[in-house]
């Protein structure tokens, strides 16, 4: 199985660079599956249903959500009628919306997708360790899903990693979301699962996480908000992992860092270009 994970889509040029990207990829790589962060395709802050709809008809099996979910309040209602949109699992028992869902791709594979907090300099929610490991009990890889990703939404790469290391051999992949920076630490672990600190945002670069900078310098030199932060409008760069899963284990044969477009520096060929 092929899976690309794109990492959080921020404002107009996140959006732009994949809804314009990712059809094209799914040809080319011949894609089985893709998941896109979500969180911040709304002007920085949250995700619309008509977004949410642009993403998957560009190409998204699913979309995940992060901290700010439910920054676009109309979220609240239309996630319960969006099957394939999957917010943080440790949110507070009652919250509207599903943390994990069997997802059934358009190459006919079950993709267990899981997204779920970090609590370490975050707010302090349910232990996603624990809420995921029901999860893979309830749906075991290759006995309830073909694969499984996890979508770990935090901040600190300690949590991130042992968080990896927790579920290596149960999980395709653990990619890490929220700092908006990617990291070059894809790896596959020991165990088999794919696993990547951050997969970066989809954005621009030219930026303060992906936000114009005036503002996020005004705030770090005066500690006086002085205007609303608005996303940076320069060409995006669509940033992500792929990963080759091997379809009689689920688990992981290799993984690669994705950027294409923008200031970033673009991956080298795949093994799928060959
Ligand atoms: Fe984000
Ligand atoms: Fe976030």
């Amino acid at each position: 199985m092929r899976l690309l994970f794109v990492g959080d889509v921020v404002g107009r040029s996140g959006r732009k660079v994949v809804v314009e990207t990712l059809p094209e990829l799914r040809r080319r790589w011949a894609l089985d599956c893709v998941v896109v962060n979500g969180e911040n395709a709304a002007g920085g802050f949250g995700i619309t249903e008509a977004i949410l709809e642009d993403l998957l008809d560009a190409g998204a099996d699913a979309v995940t959500l992060g901290n700010h979910a439910f920054d676009q309040k109309e979220a609240l209602v239309f996630i319960n009628r969006q099957p394939k949109l999957i917010r943080p699992l440790n949110f507070p028992k009652g919250t509207p919306g599903r943390g994990a869902a069997l997802i059934r791709t358009q190459s006919g594979a079950d993709v267990l997708v899981i997204n779920a907090m970090g609590r370490v300099f975050m707010t302090e929610l349910d232990c996603p360790f624990r809420a995921i490991d029901n999860e893979l009990t309830a749906c075991a890889l290759k006995q309830g899903a073909d694969a499984v990703l996890i979508d770990f939404h935090a901040e600190a790469t300690s949590e991130k990693q042992a968080l990896g290391v927790f579920v290596d051999g149960r999980a395709s992949v653990v990619v890490g979301t929220h700092t908006h920076a990617p990291t070059s630490d894809e790896r596959v672990l020991p165990g088999g699962t794919a696993f990547m600190s951050d997969a970066g945002m989809s954005g621009d670069y030219n930026s303060v996480l992906g936000m114009t900078p005036e503002e996020p310098v005004n705030r770090f030199l005066t500690r006086i908000p002085r205007e609303r932060f608005e996303p940076s409008a320069g060409p995006g760069t669509l940033s992500g992992l792929a990963v080759e899963i091997d379809d009689a284990t689920g688990l992981a044969v290799w993984a690669r860092g994705v950027r294409i477009g923008g200031v970033l520096q673009p991956t080298g060929p795949l093994p799928w270009d060959a």
